[in-house]
Parts: structure tokens; C-alpha cells; sequence
């Protein structure tokens, strides 16, 4: 019967989907309409890395053996704390003889999957290098594709690790090409990240000349590479798990018009305020962020009066990949700075 959405690999709860799931079947038989990685990185979720390493320790050993007993218990990589999983690439091992992919793939195909590692079973067998700065972490094992899967195949004009890294967070300037509109006003917070400076190149490409660009990081060394860059009109240095202070520096840097549209790319919890307070009154915030708290967001904007849409960063826009994957071959200092991290 077909299983587009890998169903028949949810064990518990029943009736559940495969990403709400607690635990899925993680056995490396290739289902008739899955597709059987053989895979080679994972990129882990970066709000997912963080907490982490907050709560294990930032060392490889410790990172190693959190991430073995999530997959363990989980059959995915899922982190339960954050919820959100990641992204990988590898090399199509086996095709089932009904998947839909048939015409598209080809054993011995490499590809990086474009939906996240907390509904893709996955097997490590071993962890063979830890990354602890970009939370990209070299494996043997094997995956597993529902036939619903979006995936792509790896280009060969681009380093894979960038490919990687690129893909994980292609949802944000996707939908960043959508929101944004000529002359406006836009604030990134988390400006620095992977995320954080496609959203920037995006945002310069929609504003035109006469919009404003407002870039919020958090270390002062990502700010200067952020300046280096160009692409913002202030780049403002907060920690936006402070609110108050963070819009007064806004409003130093960048004066009293507020923005139009937010987006969030910060990797920690607690940034949900300084991203609605810093937003005009019928604005618009973009939370992309994974550590982002529905709750916080909600009753935070009703508790200061501030009526802004917001939006949850869905991490599937059509043709976000090839978007992403455009914006960096366009843009020679993104490039760079996703060679060079
Ligand atoms: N919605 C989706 O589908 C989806 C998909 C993938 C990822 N994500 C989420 O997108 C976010 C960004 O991912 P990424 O891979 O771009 O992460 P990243 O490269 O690690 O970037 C995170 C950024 O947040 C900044 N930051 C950390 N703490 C901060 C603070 N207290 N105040 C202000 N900025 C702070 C970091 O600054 P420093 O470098 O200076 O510390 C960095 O610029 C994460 O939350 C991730 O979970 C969402």
C-alpha cells in the first residue's frame, strides 16, 4: 500500500505522523516506496546543536554521545528539547521499486535531503568527527526517504559542506523573496548565522535603494564580517534575550522608525520580545528561529500591546534550494563566508 509519508514507521504514539512522533522504526530494509541513503554528514539543527552542547558540554566525546542516545531512543535525530532535527547528505544506496524518485534519482546518486532529520529514520553506526563550530558531524550510517521526501541532488559548482549548510536554512530567504517589499524597513536578528546572512542578501536584493536594512548580532567579531559584507545599513551588537536593551540600541543606531518586517534567525530561546518590540505596529515578524516559544510570542506581544502578524518560519517554500542555492553562487562575499565557516 503506498506510504508516501512513512506512516508505517511511527511506533509510538500510534496514529501519529512520523515528525510529531516520539519514536520511529529506524530498520535499514528499504520499503518499496523509501529511498536508502548511505550517509556521509549530518548538519545538525543549530538551535538543536546549541542545546546540546549547553547541556552535555561543548566537547566531541560528550556532543557524540548525546546525539547516539537521542537516535537510540528516538530513531531519528530529534532533539526533544528544541524538537527540531537537521538535515544530511549522502549517497542513494537502494530505491524502492515503487517510489516516485525512480526517474529522478539513480543509485550512487549523492544528495543532501531537504526535510528534517526529526522524521528521518536514521541509523548511525559510528561518529567519526564532531564539527563544534558549525554543528556538522562526519557519520557512517544509513537513512531512510519517505517517498513524500524532498531531496537534491548535490551540485558540483559548489562545496558540498556550503550545499549542506546552504540547505538547511534555504526556508529563510525563500520566504524572506515572498515577504519583503521595495522601501521598506527590515531588522534581522541572529544577522550573522547561516540563516541570518542569506535573509541579509535577500532583504538588500527586495528593499531597493530607498529601504533600510538593520542588522542585530550578538558577537562583535560575526558584526565585523556582517559590516565587511555590506549588505546593512547598521549593524547594531545585542544580546536580543534582552528586550529593552535591545530596542534602545535599535533606536540609537537605527532611529525611531521601527520595522516593517522582523526575521529571526537567532539559535537560543528568549528572543521572542526583542523581535516584537523592535517591529512598527502592523508589522510583521518572521520568527524562522527554532528556539522560538509559540507561547512567549503570543501572550509577549498581547502583554506589551503590540498588534503584529507573526509568522512560524516553515522550512519548505517551493523552490527554496535553488533559490538558496542561486543567491550564494550570486553573491561572491556569502560565498566566502560560507567557504570559510
Ligand atoms: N524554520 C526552519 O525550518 C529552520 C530550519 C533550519 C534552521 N532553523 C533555525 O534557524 C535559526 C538559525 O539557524 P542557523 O543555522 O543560521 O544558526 P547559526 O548559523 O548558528 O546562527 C545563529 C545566530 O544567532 C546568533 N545569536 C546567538 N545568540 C544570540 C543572542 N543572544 N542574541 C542575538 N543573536 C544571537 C548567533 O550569533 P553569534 O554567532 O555571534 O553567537 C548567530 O548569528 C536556528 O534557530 C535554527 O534552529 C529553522
Amino acid at each position: 500500500m503506498a506510504d508516501p509519508y512513512g506512516l508505517r514507521r511511527v511506533i509510538e504514539p500510534s496514529g501519529s505522523m512520523p515528525q510529531p512522533a516520539w519514536k520511529i522504526d529506524n530498520t535499514m530494509a528499504c520499503g518499496e516506496d523509501e529511498i536508502l541513503i548511505d550517509v556521509d554528514v549530518l548538519n545538525i539543527d543549530a538551535a538543536s546543536f546549541a542545546q546540546i552542547k549547553t547541556e552535555v558540554g561543548a566537547g566531541e566525546a560528550s556532543v557524540t554521545k548525546k546525539m547516539m542516545e537521542i537516535v537510540a531512543t528516538r530513531g531519528k535525530h530529534h532533539n526533544p528539547v528544541t524538537g527540531s532535527g537537521g538535515m544530511l547528505i549522502g549517497r542513494v544506496a537502494e530505491i524502492g521499486s515503487r517510489s516516485s524518485k525512480r526517474e529522478e534519482l539513480k543509485v550512487g546518486d549523492r544528495i543532501a535531503t531537504l526535510v528534517s532529520l526529526s522524521l528521518t529514520p536514521l541509523l548511525i553506526e559510528t561518529v567519526k568527527r564532531v564539527d563544534l563550530a558549525t554543528a556538522q558531524v562526519e557519520i557512517e550510517g544509513q537513512a531512510i526517504l519517505f517517498d513524500s521526501g524532498l531531496c537534491v541532488k548535490m551540485p558540483d559548482d559548489l562545496p558540498d559542506l556550503v550545499t549542506l549548510a546552504v540547505c538547511d536554512v534555504c526556508g529563510a530567504p525563500a520566504q524572506t523573496a515572498r515577504l519583503v517589499k521595495p522601501g521598506q524597513t527590515v531588522a534581522v536578528l541572529g544577522a550573522g548565522g547561516k540563516a541570518g546572512t542569506l535573509v541579509l542578501a535577500q532583504v538588500r536584493r527586495n528593499i531597493g535603494t530607498n529601504g533600510r536594512l538593520i542588522a542585530i548580532e550578538y558577537a562583535e567579531s560575526s558584526a565585523k564580517e556582517i559590516r565587511a559584507m555590506g549588505y546593512a545599513d547598521a549593524v547594531i551588537v545585542a544580546d536580543a534575550r534582552n528586550p529593552v536593551t535591545t530596542l534602545a540600541l535599535y533606536e540609537q543606531h537605527a532611529g525611531s522608525a521601527l520595522a516593517d518586517v522582523t526575521i529571526n534567525c537567532v539559535s537560543v530561546a528568549g528572543t521572542e520580545l526583542a523581535s516584537i518590540m523592535i517591529t512598527k505596529d502592523r508589522g510583521l515578524v518572521y520568527f524562522f528561529s527554532m528556539a522560538t516559544s509559540f507561547t512567549t510570542a503570543a501572550l509577549g506581544a498581547e502583554g506589551v500591546g503590540k498588534d503584529v502578524d507573526m509568522m512560524i518560519g516553515n522550512g519548505y517554500a517551493h523552490g527554496h534550494a535553488e533559490l538558496a542555492l542561486d543567491l550564494v553562487r550570486g553573491e561572491p562575499g556569502l560565498l566566502a563566508l560560507f567557504q570559510n565557516h
